[in-house]
């Protein structure tokens, strides 16, 4: 399944271009720095890059999206006109699954519910080449680290926890689907030049500490923002002494920090992870560049000297930790938790104990937590809460289930759901979730934002480490420390559970009948992608309109946003999932979260063909189907929050032509100009005020279009008076071009056409 040539020649890469990178730098480099040096896209251009100033271009080895990110991604892909991704790519259906009432069943409601969206995915991935794996088949980052991620490796994923990649480390990147687009275009990747944090790591986990435990200790130092913008490297005796799958826990939880991603530099636990998962091979090229897989020993010697931060933490003094509720950086030593809820008023019942997930769900957390549940057996001790486990892959679940796990978890009453995402993504049909009663869960996964896990806001979800779940859940009592307290067993008796253990990796090594995953066909030329013109949850996109190169004229104002405007303003989440393959009726939800600043409500603006007022989306529906082109207008950083292009299509596709704000968020802002979007800023702020709710726009010089110019407005007021005004914007030639083309998908169209 990986792709051995394409490891080979990143390898080849490795040498000459941190060569290059070293001469420029003339300094020695981090191991982020290495991998990020030897990915440039243009890799003879090396500059300085200034860490977190600079826009830099990347060619990554790999892109991986799971079903619900996938759909428009590959929606959009098929209109670039390639017969095949650039590089070797991967859908992954586990976004889309409910775990209700167990893995088969759950798993055949999935299939039948979600069936059009599956066959379409399966359609896609075989004509174009990407690999696909089925429903069932794992999560996303389990599957992906134990087939796909390689040392020194690139990566981006449509899934924020991509970063769990970095386990075997990869600088694997969470993005949207138009960056996706990109790569599986042969376009370059944009990213500005991440600063960068070390973690040292000193000492060795015993006893109840597992690698959950550093990554939730750091998440109570740094917060939920302190990585942003960030690599975070660790290393260290004590990074050295983790296994690579606890590697990725601490990587996959990176992102509850905001960081851009985390690596590890290789080591002997990586060769283990990667000959026990059946790539000798990989870890013999690996092997052979061993100097580049790691930063320079100058680095480790004086990291304060290299890094922008740095963290030292001893593994020896660290204690389990269990972070919560509400958010991933609320850290409590668990010796410290009876004390802090008591005093917050946290419910103390554990009523469920949930492990496994993306995040944790290895042989060896499961066989750590499995050797608990032996215990609670052996010293007869009822298990108090509910218990459930979700398996990272059928790799995993089948192993597990092989060396006994599963029955031994079955004789603590737990329940196997698919190997999918389910509770961890709200997709928990959990009982009586929707009388919103109070009280608390336990979890291994990695967010705990409220409603997250099963819709309630008032379930207290605590994220901790597989053993200490498994722990809490015996115990049903959140303040219960297993490091000093002694639990009631059912012939009366106080006993004390022993510290977990388990396995790295299975020894007899990992099994699976059928792993799930299907190959592309080697030409797919002839694949036809099927697509019911009937459906609605899946449209085929139609190439969006050229620039006529005239003048835009008679623009109508759509909306003028006032105050905070995120994409989840612009294109709301929760049940507009459901369309997120379906432009056209995704698009009624454009904007309705926006704040109109005539009026202060959302989604009720004024139809200047009637004078009425009526919903956003209907109102620029009105507009396109008279053929009248519209603006919207937006105060400071509009677009902040995902970089889902959703939030960039939908005006497109409604017929607005412009955005005109005081300043976007970045990413939002190259969405705009990729779907062919004019995204302006105001020259000057004030002439926000100027806008008025009946205004009608003229561009003036838009046939003059040029990188640095700025383009002149002409506002017509209702009464008949115009104001004229200057607007900024940051095209370079190359996202002219996707203007004029009406998307940069048309252009990269075209120019395979030629
Ligand atoms: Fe899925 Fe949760 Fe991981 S949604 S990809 S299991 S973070």
């Amino acid at each position: 399944m990986f792709d051995l040539d394409l490891i080979k020649k990143t390898y080849g890469n490795f040498g000459p271009r941190i060569e290059l990178a070293k001469e420029v730098l003339k300094k020695p480099l981090t191991l982020a720095e290495k991998i990020l040096y030897a990915h440039l896209y243009e890799p003879e251009k090396v500059e300085n890059f200034k860490r977190g100033v600079n826009y830099v271009d990347f060619a990554p080895d790999r892109v991986a999206m799971q079903d619900a990110t996938a759909q428009m991604a590959l929606l959009q892909f098929m209109n670039a006109g390639k017969p095949q991704t650039a590089v070797p790519s991967t859908v992954h259906c586990d976004h889309l699954i409910q775990a209700s009432v167990g893995g088969t069943p759950d798993l055949k409601f999935a299939l039948e519910n979600n069936k059009e969206v599956f066959n379409f995915l399966e359609s896609v991935s075989n004509k174009y080449g990407i690999g696909f794996w089925k429903p069932g088949a794992g999560i996303i980052h389990q599957v992906v680290l134990e087939n796909y991620a390689f040392p020194g490796g690139m990566m981006i994923g449509t899934d924020s926890h991509t970063v769990n990649a970095g386990g075997l480390g990869m600088i694997a990147i969470g993005v949207g689907g138009a960056d996706a687009v990109d790569v599986m275009a042969g376009m370059a990747w944009e990213l500005k030049f991440p600063k960068l944090i070390g973690v040292k790591l000193t000492g060795k986990l015993s006893g109840w500490t597992a690698p959950k435990d550093i990554i939730l200790k750091v998440a109570g130092l740094l917060t939920v923002k302190g990585g942003t913008g960030c690599i975070v490297e660790y290393f260290g005796e004590g990074a050295q002494s983790l296994s690579a799958t606890g590697k990725g826990t601490i990587c996959n939880m990176g992102a509850e920090i905001g960081a851009t991603t985390s690596t590890f530099g290789y080591d002997e636990s990586m060769e283990r992870y990667l000959r026990a998962t059946g790539r000798a091979e990989v870890a013999e090229l690996a092997n052979g560049i061993k100097e580049h897989l790691t930063a320079d020993a100058e680095v480790y010697a004086e990291p304060e000297k290299y890094f922008d931060q740095l963290i030292e933490i001893n593994l020896d003094e660290l204690e389990p930790h269990l972070n919560g509720p509400f958010t991933p950086d609320r850290a409590t030593p668990i010796s410290k938790m009876a004390e802090e809820a008591k005093a917050n008023g946290w419910p103390t019942k554990v009523e469920v104990g949930l492990i496994g997930s993306c995040t944790n769900s290895s042989y060896e957390d499961i066989s750590r937590a499995a050797s608990l549940a032996v215990q609670a057996v052996d010293k007869k001790l009822k298990t108090k809460a509910q218990f459930t486990i979700t398996p990272g892959s059928e790799q995993v679940r089948y192993t597990i289930e092989r060396d006994g796990f599963i029955d031994i978890f079955d004789k603590i009453g737990a329940s196997v759901f698919a190997n999918a995402c389910g509770p961890c993504i709200g997709q928990w049909a959990r009982p009586g979730a929707d009388k919103g009663e109070k009280n608390t869960i336990v979890h291994s996964f990695n967010r705990n934002f409220s409603k997250r896990a099963d819709g309630n806001p008032n379930t207290f979800a605590f994220v901790g480490s597989p053993e200490l779940v498994t722990a809490l859940a015996i115990a049903g009592d959140l303040t219960f420390n297993p490091l000093k307290d002694t639990l009631t067993n059912e012939a009366g008796q106080q006993v004390k559970l022993d510290p977990p253990t388990g396995h790295e990796l299975p020894s007899k090594g990992f099994a699976v009948e059928d792993a799930g995953y299907q190959a592309p066909a080697a030409d797919g030329s002839s694949v036809n992608v099927v697509v019911a013109p009937d459906s609605n949850r899946l449209q085929l996109l139609s190439a969006f309109q050229a620039w006529d190169g005239k003048n835009i004229t008679g623009a109508k104002l759509l909306i003028k946003a006032e105050g905070k405007c995120t994409t989840d303003h612009i294109s709301m989440a929760g049940p507009w999932l459901r369309f997120r393959g379906h432009l056209d009726n995704i698009s009624n939800n454009m904007l309705i979260g926006a704040v109109n600043a005539f009026g202060g409500a959302t989604n009720k603006v004024k139809n200047q063909l009637n004078g009425e007022f009526d919903e956003v989306p209907k109102v620029a529906r009105a507009y396109k189907a008279a053929g009248i082109p519209s603006i919207v207008v937006g105060d400071h950083n509009y677009g902040e929050g995902s970089s889902r292009e959703h939030a960039a299509m939908e005006p497109r596709h409604l017929g607005v032509k412009a955005v005109l704000v005081k300043s976007f968020a970045r990413i939002h802002e190259t969405n705009l100009k990729k779907q062919g979007m004019l995204g302006l800023t105001f020259a000057d702020e004030a002439d926000y005020d100027k806008i008025q709710e009946d205004d009608v726009f003229n561009f003036l010089d838009l046939t003059d279009f040029a990188p640095g110019k700025p383009l002149t407005i002409e506002v017509v007021h209702a009464d008949g008076s115009k104001d004229t005004i200057k607007v900024n914007h940051t095209y370079n030639e190359q996202q002219i071009e996707w203007f004029k083309a009406g998307s940069a998908l048309n252009l990269i169209a075209q120019q395979n056409k030629n």
